[in-house]
């Protein structure tokens, strides 16, 4: 009988241990210490038991029953701890969450596609200043204080000489004042104009191209861009060099590109026209060589500065130029 009390002792707290829900303890504990349990028969028999020898085993019964008792006592207590977790605790056996990656804002992906297109015609890059002098966004670029062309650019001013730049143009003449030709750049960067409406707003990206040298021709001005607008677009892609005015320029013209909104046949994109402006550019002017004391005898020069913003619409037909500014995710996360 000492013997089954022990047997029965060494079962149960087995068992117990593989149990893993507070069904499967109860269920044990109705076995073990239950009315009908091995324990209480094993009490019920102690009847059988030699009267010298009862006296132990009773009190080897009593505390088997005990010892059972506090374990399954302790079992629950422990399943009912780890039920009661905090709802955010670590639960190290869920999937894990995929990491979000994010990408290039669209502005920065085009930007760099421009780029490699001019590095490979031969271009290097170069920057200049945001908030610059009026000397370099005006007066060096033929445009003087108070001459009706500045109106072409509404403008912030930071104070009488010092604005936020308004095009890319005032990168040419630091570029000129610092270099002799021959000069082959392109200068990307943020410029900024009080204008805000569906392809305009007050921040906004362009990117400025100057060649100088000898011989440098309006053709070769032409070649370069229609080849840069078959590679950015594809070669299908219509343009047109529209004349137009700049003060720094002469000739001056305008390249639009059909309007990939509509496919020529006028929307609110480009204003029932069918085409877009992209970028202005020209002859780049004597005025402007004689600033940067460039000999006009020996040499010529074309300079274009394009919107970055407007060739992002063109590319991924996007209807608002404001989208690029509005930070949705869902909107970014396309390109
Ligand atoms: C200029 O800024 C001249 N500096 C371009 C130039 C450079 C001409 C060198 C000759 C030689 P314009 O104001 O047209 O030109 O702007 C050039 C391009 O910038 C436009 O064709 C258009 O694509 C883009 N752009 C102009 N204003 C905005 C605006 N508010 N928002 C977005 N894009 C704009
Ligand atoms: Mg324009």
């Amino acid at each position: 009988m000492k013997e089954d009390l022990e047997e029965i002792q060494r079962q149960a707290l087995k068992a117990l241990e593989s149990a893993s829900d507070l069904r499967q303890i109860n269920q044990l504990k109705t076995e073990f210490l239950g009315r009908k349990g091995s324990i209480t028969q094993c009490l019920r028999k102690i009847s059988t038991v030699p009267p010298e020898e009862r006296h132990v085993v009773g009190k080897l019964a009593n505390e088997v029953k005990t010892r059972l008792e506090a374990a399954f006592k302790k079992a629950v207590g422990t399943l009912k701890a780890f039920d009661d977790r905090p709802a955010d605790a670590l639960d190290v056996t869920l999937p894990g969450r995929s990491a979000f990656r994010g990408n290039l804002h669209p502005i920065t992906q085009i930007k760099e596609k421009i780029f490699e297109i001019f590095l490979r015609l031969g271009f290097e890059i170069v920057e200049g200043p945001s908030v610059e002098l009026d000397y370099y966004n005006f007066e060096a670029l033929n445009i003087p204080k108070n001459h009706p062309a500045r109106d072409m650019q509404d403008t912030f001013y930071v104070s009488d000489d010092i604005v936020l730049r308004t095009h890319t143009s005032p990168i040419q003449i630091r570029v000129m004042e610092k270099q002799s030709p021959p000069v082959r750049i392109i200068a990307p960067g943020e410029v900024y104009r009080v204008d805000s409406d569906i392809s305009h707003t007050p921040m906004f990206h362009q990117v400025e191209g100057l060649m100088v040298d000898e011989g440098v021709s309006f053709g070769d001005l032409k070649g370069i861009l229609t080849t840069f607008v078959h590679q950015i677009f594809d070669a299908n892609t219509s343009l047109r060099f529209r004349p137009s005015f700049f003060p720094f320029t002469e000739p001056s013209a305008e390249v639009d590109i059909r309007c990939v909104m509509c496919r020529g046949s006028g929307c609110r994109v480009c204003s029932q026209t069918g085409w877009l402006e992209v970028l202005g550019a020209g002859m780049v002017h004597p005025a402007v060589f004689e600033m940067v004391n460039y000999d006009t005898e020996y040499y010529t020069g074309f300079a274009f500065g394009m919107g970055i913003e407007r060739i992002a619409m063109l590319k991924y037909g996007i209807d608002d130029i404001r989208k690029f500014y509005e930070n949705d995710i869902r909107f970014l996360q396309q390109f």
